[in-house]
């Protein structure tokens, strides 16, 4: 156990450029590249010359190869009564229409695309035509509201956007259509067309001069063919949220993802042509983007768009009917989706009632995965729990127990080891590396394997200053972490102000920005607290201006629906207190870290360039009156 892994790691450390070379031959090239690895201003580019098509490989080329019969995406959707396959052909098919509407409407290669959508089989497709016509798309997450999505039209400038009328959030009808024309009234950037799904459960209002429907113009069009594309051409540009409230834009090339998507599915998740992948995660996150349309896809097996929650829908035994009724034998989530399965079956009784037999493994990442949520899965289930971790800047596992190469003893909590060409170290402030098991910053030497980002959308100053200017020659992840002398890889936690609520990445800067631009408030600190379910979720402390009397429910309920409004009911944000200052550091830094202390209810001390030492115990006061910290039950 681990010899086959350890070699394999050294190779692709001491010899990038042979490792991935291999690794590139299960893709289908027009043109092989010319060069490896090219290094220009800070920038990796994988597969300089090489010529290919991300939808190609994904569709067609199966197609080609005989499976056009087989299921590609089955799409379960127990909020509409829904289930319908589609075979690779006939997802070729519905891909290369709606490709052929893209180009009718003027979009070419390098053109941007937003796509705002549910959990539909329309927005794998819309995906997978951008891709086919060397579209960039930029898909935005569905719980987000109009401020967050005219954010991201204006930084994108997307020539068209595709949505749909609704969604459907258990039982209730989320409003695209007018999230849509809300957010493109906001943005300064102004597409020329939407191309709008309308579904059964609500029918949107149109612009005749902007908007088309999606099913009129896919009947009347003829498909197109995949453009060849250069291997460092982007594929796609997906924002995540930072330090900052601006989201930054992450750009990954067609070339470098497709040969790590396809050397993940081998090694890591063992998955082989015709498998069930089930990545129950949203497209509107780099794990739909990775496990749910391309690497599934590419690898010829199939993949399920499911609309649905793991509890609610209607049951906690969602997820192990959907297991039963296609055969999944991959299912992956965030550990969240399991805290809430056990929260309402702690004895796994909705298990027992379905056959889980065809299931090889879970895999579970975008938070911690804390030990009793991973045993409890183990125990119920039967089966094998993999904890990887990873990030939307990587595109896939940094760290992860490799199933289809060497299966490696488990330690709970830990993601296991650092995967092929990741030169994972923990680094102390004056950047020298840390003793096995000492707390440091996670970084990984340059250069990154393939599919990690190019840069940053428009603005290499900030992808310089975000990601590389920290330790020079070296890639910061933002996660805090140590490694220990068996080589595991610990992820403690975020070194920004990135909080991950639910398995959604999101920034308390941008809350913070958001609280702010209510009219009483003078100033604000968001922070994130550990939560027994979503893992953490934001809470807010807001000053008042001078003068401000008022009734403080009502004010805290309406900076509530404010971040609500702006961010989206994604953000969680539900707690929030008023108070008279905040804690600060003489220098005017906000003390965020010794107010999460308390709200965690873990040890603290006065830090000692605190400004005034007063305020800290009116903090505790108003931390205490919201509940916190919690007890050990409710934890
Ligand atoms: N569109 C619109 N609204 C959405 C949404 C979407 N796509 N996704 C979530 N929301 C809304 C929810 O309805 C909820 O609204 P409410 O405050 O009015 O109840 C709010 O955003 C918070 O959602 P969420 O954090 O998902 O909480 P929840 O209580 O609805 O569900 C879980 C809790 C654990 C069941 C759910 O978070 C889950 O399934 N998580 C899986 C995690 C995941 O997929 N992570 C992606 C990375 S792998
Ligand atoms: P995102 O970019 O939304 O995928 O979020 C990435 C962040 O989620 C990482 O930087 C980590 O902070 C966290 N994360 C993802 N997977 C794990 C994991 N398996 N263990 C610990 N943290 C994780």
């Amino acid at each position: 156990m681990g010899a086959i892994y350890d070699k394999m790691y050294k190779e692709s450390l001491s010899d990038p450029e042979k490792f991935w070379a291999e690794a590139a031959t299960k893709v289908h090239w027009y043109h092989q590249w010319d060069k490896v690895l090219d290094v220009v201003n800070g920038h990796y580019r994988w597969f300089v010359g090489g010529c290919m098509n991300t939808c190609y490989n994904a569709l067609d080329l199966h197609v080609d190869n005989g499976r056009g019969d087989q299921a590609a995406l089955i799409y379960d959707s127990p909020v509409t009564d829904t289930k319908k396959t589609y075979t690779y052909a006939q997802l070729r098919d519905r891909v290369a229409k709606t490709a052929g509407i893209l180009v009718n409407k003027g979009v070419v290669k390098g053109d941007r695309v937003v796509i705002y959508m549910p959990m539909i089989p329309e927005a794998v497709i819309a995906m997978l035509a951008c891709a086919r016509i060397g579209a960039i798309h930029s898909v935005v997450f569905g719980g987000f509201a109009a401020h967050e999505l005219a954010t991201r039209i204006d930084d994108a400038k997307p020539k068209v956007i595709m949505s749909a009328s609704c969604g459907i959030e258990v039982s209730r009808v989320i409003h695209y259509k007018p999230l849509l024309d809300e957010a493109i009234k906001r943005s300064t950037h102004k597409p020329t067309c939407c191309i709008i799904h309308q579904r059964p459960q609500e029918i949107a209002n149109m612009l005749p001069w902007r908007d088309v429907d999606w099913a009129e113009e896919e009947e009347k069009t003829a498909a197109v063919d995949c453009v060849p594309l250069d291997a460092i051409d982007p594929l796609y540009i997906l924002y995540t949220s930072g330090t900052t409230g601006k989201p930054k834009g992450v750009i990954r090339s067609n070339g470098g993802h497709a040969v790590a998507m396809k050397w993940s599915m081998d090694n890591v998740y063992n998955a082989k042509a015709g498998d069930v992948f089930w990545a129950a995660s949203d497209v509107g996150w780099v794990v739909g983007h990775s496990y749910i349309v391309y690497a599934p896809l590419m690898n010829g097996c199939t993949t399920i768009v499911y609309e649905g929650k793991p509890v609610r829908t209607p049951n906690p035994g969602a997820f192990w009917r959907v297991c039963e009724e296609h055969k999944v034998n991959i299912l992956f989530s965030a550990p969240t989706a399991f805290r809430a399965i056990r929260k309402e079956d702690p004895n796994g009784e909705w298990v027992k009632k379905y056959d889980l037999s065809s299931v090889k493994g879970l895999f579970v990442a975008g938070e911690r995965c804390d030990s009793p949520t991973l045993e409890w899965m183990k125990k119920v289930t039967g089966k094998e729990v993999t904890d990887h971790w990873w990030q939307t800047e990587t595109g896939w596992a940094i760290a992860a127990n490799p199933m289809g190469l060497d299966p490696m003893k488990v330690k709970p909590g830990s993601p296991t080891k650092p995967m092929p060409g990741f030169n994972l170290q923990a680094l102390d402030a004056d950047g020298k590396q840390c003793k096995p098991g000492v707390l440091g910053n996670l970084v990984l030497k340059l250069p990154l394997p393939p599919s990690c980002l190019m840069g940053v959308w428009e603005d290499d100053a900030r992808y310089k200053r975000s990601y590389l200017d920290f330790y020079p020659g070296y890639y910061l992840t933002g996660d805090s972490g140590y490694i220990d002398k068996d080589g595991y890889v610990w992820v403690m936690g975020r070194m920004d102000g990135v909080i991950n609520v639910a398995g959604h990445r999101l920034s308390t800067g941008e809350m913070e920005e958001i609280v702010a631009k209510h009219p009483d408030v003078a100033e604000c600190a968001v922070i994130g607290v550990d939560d027994a379910l979503k893992g953490e979720v934001p809470m807010g402390f807001a000053v008042l201006k001078e003068g401000i009397e008022r009734d403080n429910q009502s004010l805290c309920e309406g900076i509530v629906q404010l971040v609500r409004d702006e961010i989206g009911a994604v953000a969680s944000f539900r707690i929030v207190t008023i108070v008279s200052r905040l804690p600060k550091t003489r220098s005017g830094k906000i003390l965020r870290g010794t107010m999460r202390s308390m709200a965690d209810g873990k040890e603290w001390n006065m830090p000692s360039t605190i400004e005034d030492e007063d305020v800290l115990p009116e903090i505790q006061e108003a931390i205490k009156a919201l509940g916190y910290p919690k007890k050990k039950e409710e934890a």
